[in-house]
């Protein structure tokens, strides 16, 4: 991956103004989090709230089950790359359309994907499975099952938001599938980067590590 590249689409990411999403008040696109050079790319919905407040995809109560999720397969947040579908937080944090999901993924994940090139796509919910496979994908009934989008290994799984609304017997399942997908994801992608670092030795502390771009986003 060429950081020039990377770099020369965040500029372009950073002054995007192609959609309504951009003026729903909101602080302005979210980047990416972790590393373009990781083999595995998880793919969420939109920003919530703490993510607008960052500027990163992941990093508030979803982001934290995610890395928990992450670390009890061997991965930590710093070795794999995460973004969104929508860069813009939608109002009132509502499930972006499809349609929104469209018109921004169409523009960004696909020169994220380009740039990164992962060899495993994970996609943490509807929104992202959708956009994949279209409005009829259902999670409920794919999570845990391989496609493939331009010959790229995709699994769909449950977002940690679904995890976070789940109690009981429904919540205790939910997190073993999630974790049997992820298994299932990084074994693939270890089979293809073995020499890959897929874990450092702490989770990383996200909310610290992005504090000064919080900051710059303040005004
Ligand atoms: N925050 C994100 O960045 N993405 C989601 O999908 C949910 C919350």
């Amino acid at each position: 991956m060429s950081n020039d590249k990377m770099q020369d689409w965040l500029q372009e990411l950073m002054k995007c103004d192609a959609c309504k999403l951009r003026h729903e008040g909101n602080r302005g696109p979210t980047r990416y989090s972790g590393d373009p050079d990781s083999p595995l790319m998880f793919v969420g919905e939109g920003p919530g709230g703490v993510e607008d407040e960052y500027g990163v995809p992941l990093v508030g109560p979803s982001g934290q089950l995610l890395d928990k999720a992450l670390w009890s397969v061997g991965l930590t947040r710093d070795h794999v790359y995460v973004t969104n579908i929508v860069k813009c937080r939608p109002k009132n944090n509502r499930t972006p359309t499809l349609e929104e999901g469209k018109a921004c993924a169409n523009i960004h994940l696909v020169q994220e994907i380009k740039l990164v090139q992962p060899k495993v796509i994970v996609c943490l919910g509807k929104v992202a499975f959708q956009y994949f496979y279209g409005h009829t994908a259902s999670i409920m009934r794919n999570r845990g099952k391989w496609f493939t989008w331009h010959d790229i290994p995709v699994m769909p799984t449950y977002h940690p938001a679904f995890l976070l609304r789940q109690a009981g017997k429904d919540l205790v399942e939910s997190k073993w599938q999630v974790y049997y997908d992820f298994k299932a994801a990084v074994e693939k992608a270890v089979a293809a980067e073995p020499d890959f670092t897929y874990k450092s030795e702490e989770k990383p502390n996200l909310l610290a590590q992005y504090e000064s771009l919080r900051e710059s986003r303040h005004f």
